[in-house]
């Protein structure tokens, strides 16, 4: 028994902030977010919509897509870093909005490698023959935790939410995930919780990060990944038709596919539109390829995803 992809979805909010107007905001330069981060535009969530709001819109597309009856859902994992609440989890607030009683619901923190850690782990229970559908959701509303007047992060990143229904098949899908982490760099990028962040006088939501730092250890460490899930599957670059890459930054992402000879044109790029998403940003990347017609069913796809913690994780599958 294997777990396949056989529905996406994603939703993004209305409000487009572009680098433009970023620029009466804080100082900076549209020349200088798209050059150091290829970034030309983010979505910002309205007041009412919540992680959970935007994650059960990308479901509900995800179930559509998939062809079934949303009851036959029998687990609802959700990757966030800026939950509706500190407990419940998103997860129960998506299960909720979609009618779901009864079902397993949780989140995965692994910040920007959350979707992924999230299909491992759904992989495994379908595996095992333990459920048959899971929905897994990747949902950020990061404007909310972000320092409007700090230049160095503002910039960078973006709201929106990415779903997939993953289900048991007995035709191939999921080849593998790998999923690791190192605690030794939770310094470099992170934002405090409510109570830790009034200990440490972090009176309002702050992303901290050292962009440098976390630039070089990311473009190593998705290397080595690509290296590792490849090696795995007894496999080369050119069995892969696309490489769908965390949307951190088009440099990022350009190094990575160098690394591993890829020309761009089989690359995935959203970053330009759509700014760092954290967990969203794969599958918000897989679903708009997916519903372009540009990556079709049968295709091999490479995620890799690299973020705070660190935490990096890869899935090789055959969509
Ligand atoms: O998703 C999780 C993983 N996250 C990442 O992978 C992010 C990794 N890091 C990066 O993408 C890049 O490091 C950044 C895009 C964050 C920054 O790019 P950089 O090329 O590393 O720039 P820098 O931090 O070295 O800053 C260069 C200069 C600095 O000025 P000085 O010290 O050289 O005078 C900054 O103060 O650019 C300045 N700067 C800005 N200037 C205009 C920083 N932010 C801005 C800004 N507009 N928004």
């Amino acid at each position: 028994m294997y777990s396949r992809i056989v529905g996406t979805g994603s939703y993004l909010p209305e409000k487009v902030l572009t680098n433009k107007e970023l620029e009466s905001m804080v100082e900076t330069s549209h020349e200088w977010i798209v050059e150091r981060t290829g970034i030309h535009q983010r979505h910002i969530a309205a007041e009412d919509e919540s992680a959970s709001v935007l994650g059960a819109k990308a479901a509900e597309r995800a179930i559509e897509a998939a062809g079934i009856d949303k009851n036959e859902i029998d687990m609802i994992i959700v990757a966030t870093a800026t939950s509706d609440r500190l407990f419940p989890s998103t997860a129960c607030f998506v299960g909720k909005k979609l009618g779901l009683e009864g079902v397993a619901a949780f989140d995965v923190t692994a910040a920007c490698a959350g979707f992924v850690y999230g299909m491992s782990i759904a992989d495994q229970y379908i595996r095992t023959g333990n459920k048959k559908n899971i929905l897994v959701i990747g949902t950020e509303v990061l404007s909310r935790i972000l320092d409007w007047e700090d230049r160095t992060t503002c910039v960078l990143f973006g709201d929106g939410a990415g779903a997939v229904v993953m289900s048991a098949s007995e035709e191939q899908g999921i080849m593998s995930t790998h999923v690791h982490a190192d605690g030794s760099y939770v310094d470099l990028l992170y934002s405090p919780n409510i109570i830790r962040g009034q200990e440490e006088g972090c009176v309002r939501p702050k992303v901290f990060m050292k962009g440098n730092e976390v630039f070089k250890v990311a473009v190593r460490t998705l290397s080595s990944i690509v290296d590792e899930t490849l090696t795995a599957n007894n496999m080369t670059r050119e069995d892969i038709d696309w490489l769908i890459p965390h949307q951190a930054n088009i440099r990022i992402i350009q190094a990575t596919a160098k690394k591993l000879q890829m020309p761009m044109e089989q690359v995935m790029v959203t970053v330009n539109e759509h700014g760092n998403t954290s967990s969203a940003s794969i599958p918000l990347a897989l679903d708009k390829a997916v519903r372009a017609g540009t990556i079709k069913r049968g295709e091999t796809l490479l995620l890799e995803t690299f973020g705070g913690g660190f935490a990096w994780a890869s899935a090789l599958l055959k969509l």
